[in-house]
């Protein structure tokens, strides 16, 4: 696609001269497990401005491009990450007791981001496809402090697991058009191979659920078929499979699923960067029955 072209896909669903001309802002995540937040504001320098999330910041720095070059970061004080990239472990709600599932982990925001609210109690299976991508997952495991994370490097599209896990993460690989210039890539080819791994990576995590389990799936991209359509899929095939809505006990603003997918859909939420100057999400929280 041109730039034309993405506009005018955008167009067909949200407001596209608001999404592209957000200003995304970089955030932080202070990470508890090595440092009290009051602890924190004592020693950093940083620039940083509140969000709707107590440990996420808006960075104000010049140098903002440079915060994994901090001391702050290799430390394990903090860890880049985007708001919306936060979104999903707070969602998914994690505790001290469970078992969790991170089926596509790389680089592990959101598998340490859940092991921070775990108080590092519980386990985690953070796994990934690619070896080059888990060295990067297990050295954010070292960095953050965590320790109730094993790493395996499998394919999640058949993990031949059954009724194992409280709760679990798809974060899948998508088109990623929330991304700059991402939509330059974009084809409906691309994107239609994109949901066949997609829908196997959750009907996988879905069934390593025990019942009661619960399973958040996101994506950062705009484009149906990588999120409606595979969500929908699932319900569709999966008897006691339900939505359940995104909310956290934090209010952010986020605009429902596309219409034309019903009213149930509703309770999964889109993420354009005008709403908290943070890059595109979709997220959906779904409970086995
Ligand atoms: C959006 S990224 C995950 C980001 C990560 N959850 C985080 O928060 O840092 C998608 C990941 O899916 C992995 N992936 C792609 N195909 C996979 C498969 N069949 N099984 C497991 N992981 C896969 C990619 O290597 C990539 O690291």
């Amino acid at each position: 696609m041109d730039e034309n072209q993405f506009k005018d896909y955008l167009s067909t669903f949200t407001d596209a001269d608001k999404v592209l001309s957000t200003e995304i802002k970089p955030t932080i995540r202070i990470n508890t497990l090595k440092i009290p937040k009051e602890v924190f504001f004592k020693t950093t320098k940083l620039k940083l401005k509140p969000t709707f999330y107590e440990f996420g910041f808006y960075s104000e720095d010049e140098n903002s491009s440079r915060l994994g070059a901090t001391w702050e970061y290799f430390l394990g004080y903090l860890h880049t990450q985007s708001l919306s990239s936060m979104l999903p472990s707070l969602i998914l709600n994690p505790k001290q007791g469970d078992l969790i599932l991170d089926a596509a982990a790389a680089p592990g925001s959101k598998t340490t981001h859940a092991a921070m609210l775990m108080q590092n109690k519980g386990a985690i299976l953070a796994n990934d496809v690619k070896w080059e991508r888990a060295s990067a997952l297990f050295a954010n495991i070292a960095r953050l402090g965590v320790i109730n994370t094993k790493v395996t490097v499998r394919d999640a599209t058949k993990l031949g697991i059954l009724k194992y896990f409280s709760k679990a993460f798809v974060d899948a690989p998508c088109s990623s058009l929330s991304q700059p210039f991402a939509y330059k890539k974009f084809t409906p080819n691309l994107s239609y191979e994109l949901s066949k791994t997609q829908i196997k990576m959750l009907f996988s995590a879905y069934d390593s659920l025990k019942p009661g389990g619960e399973l958040v799936y996101s994506t950062c991209t705009y484009e149906k078929r990588e999120n409606e359509e595979v969500v929908k899929l699932l319900l569709e095939k999966r008897a006691g499979a339900k939505l359940t809505p995104v909310s956290t006990e934090l209010d952010f603003s986020h605009d429902s699923g596309l219409s034309e997918y019903g009213s149930e859909f509703k309770k999964v939420a889109r993420i354009y960067p005008f709403h908290f100057h943070s890059e595109g999400f979709f997220i959906a929280k779904i409970k086995k029955g």
